[in-house]
């Protein structure tokens, strides 16, 4: 049994609204979102011992989050991750979003789906977010209506993506959990244990946009199909850590895609995903400057994510899987994280 309870996590300045917190709790796991970027806030699982521990890294109050951060926990949309000088066209027609990474546009614009409040409905185990992202919102085509659900049943958090548009756009939305599952604040993953269950994988040029090759991951620092211990790997391979698209399946099917564990702690995550892809970051860019729940702070590394999502730049590769939705089409994408024990 689910329990699904719903408080105010805080306003937002100038009047623009009460952000409002969601808490699921199942036995194993308990989450909280909040309808302020569909945010999971806090995801709590016990370690072998019992004992609860917050494993996603984020803030305590809301001004945390309507400030820059590195989209801790958020949705990301219209279009997660980069379009390359943030110019696609579609249908002949040409259009320019808003550049706010280096000369491409990342993660939905300036003000993206994580940035806005979303129209929360309690369902049976969770919570159902909706919002209306208008035609031509960020430089995007056609008025698209986005629906985001979160269910917990035991120990398995299962986030539902679905949106339809009455003009083709792109369209990628993932969710951006930083994870620890030493718990959050702790210094680093490097004792986390990784498996990604990818053949191949998308290399980048020096802006991080793919080159266009879908590259064999065999005989490569990307060859994750068995489980290697992150911090050793890293060194041997002298990688200053993750930040790839890693290629599943085309199909439509939930396929296992990751599986991390923490020896000391006992905690797994595994997930599984409906998407084609999925992008292994190990949080490169934080540097210890935010302040973040409990005062605790985080330092380059001192997370991971796993970004399910369509590949890199698809608007711009014909030969990826199409990240097009057109109108009377439906996005339809469905990822599960598992939290289990050692
Ligand atoms: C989509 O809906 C918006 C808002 O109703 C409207 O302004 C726009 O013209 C519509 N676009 C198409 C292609 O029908
Ligand atoms: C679990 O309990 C044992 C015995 O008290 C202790 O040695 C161990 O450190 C605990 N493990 C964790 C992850 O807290
Ligand atoms: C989304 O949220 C879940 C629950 O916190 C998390 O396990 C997952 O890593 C997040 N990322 C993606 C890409 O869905
Ligand atoms: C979708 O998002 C992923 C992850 O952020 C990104 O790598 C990919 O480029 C995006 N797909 C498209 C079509 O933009
Ligand atoms: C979304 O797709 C899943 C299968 O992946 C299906 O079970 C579900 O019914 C679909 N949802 C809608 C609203 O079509």
């Amino acid at each position: 049994m689910t329990s699904v309870t719903r408080d105010v996590f805080g306003q937002l300045l100038g009047g623009e609204g009460t952000v409002e917190r969601f808490c699921l709790h199942s036995k194993e796991v308990r989450a909280e979102v909040i309808s302020f970027g569909c945010i999971i806030t806090r995801l709590e699982t016990q370690d072998r011992n019992g004992t609860f521990s917050d494993l996603v890294l984020g803030f305590d109050v809301i001004e945390g989050y309507t400030n820059k951060h590195p989209y801790f926990g958020a949705v990301i949309g219209r279009v997660a991750n980069r379009i390359a000088n943030g110019k696609f066209t579609v249908k002949g027609k040409d259009y320019r979003l808003a550049i706010n990474n280096g000369p491409n546009s990342i993660h939905g614009g300036l003000k993206g789906f994580d940035k806005v409040l979303w129209a929360p409905k309690i369902i049976e185990n969770g919570v159902q977010f909706f919002y209306k992202s208008a035609d031509g919102e960020e430089g995007y085509p056609g008025e698209l209506n986005v629906w985001v659900t979160y269910t917990l049943i035991g120990r398995t958090l299962t986030v539902n993506y679905r949106a339809q548009s009455n003009n083709t756009t792109p369209i990628n939305l993932t969710n951006h959990s930083y994870f620890n599952l030493a718990g959050q604040g702790s210094s680093n993953v490097y004792d986390h244990v990784v498996s990604i269950d990818a053949d191949h994988y998308l290399p980048v040029d020096d802006t991080m946009i793919p080159t266009g090759e879908v590259a064999p991951v065999l005989g490569t620092c990307f060859d994750l199909r068995k489980p290697v211990e992150l911090g050793s790997h890293l060194k041997s391979f002298h990688l200053d850590g993750f930040d790839h698209n890693f290629c599943l399946g085309v199909t439509q099917e939930q396929k296992q895609c990751a599986r991390i564990s923490h020896p000391l702690s006992g905690r797994v995550l595994t997930v599984s995903t409906t998407q084609p892809g999925v992008q292994f970051y190990t949080a490169n860019f934080l540097d210890g400057s935010l302040k973040g729940k409990a005062g605790k702070v985080y330092p380059k590394h001192s997370a991971f994510c796993l970004e399910t999502q369509g590949w890199p730049d698809a608007v711009n590769k014909p030969h990826f899987p199409s990240s097009l939705l057109n109108p009377g089409e439906e996005y339809n994408h469905t990822t599960c994280f598992e939290f289990s024990l050692i």
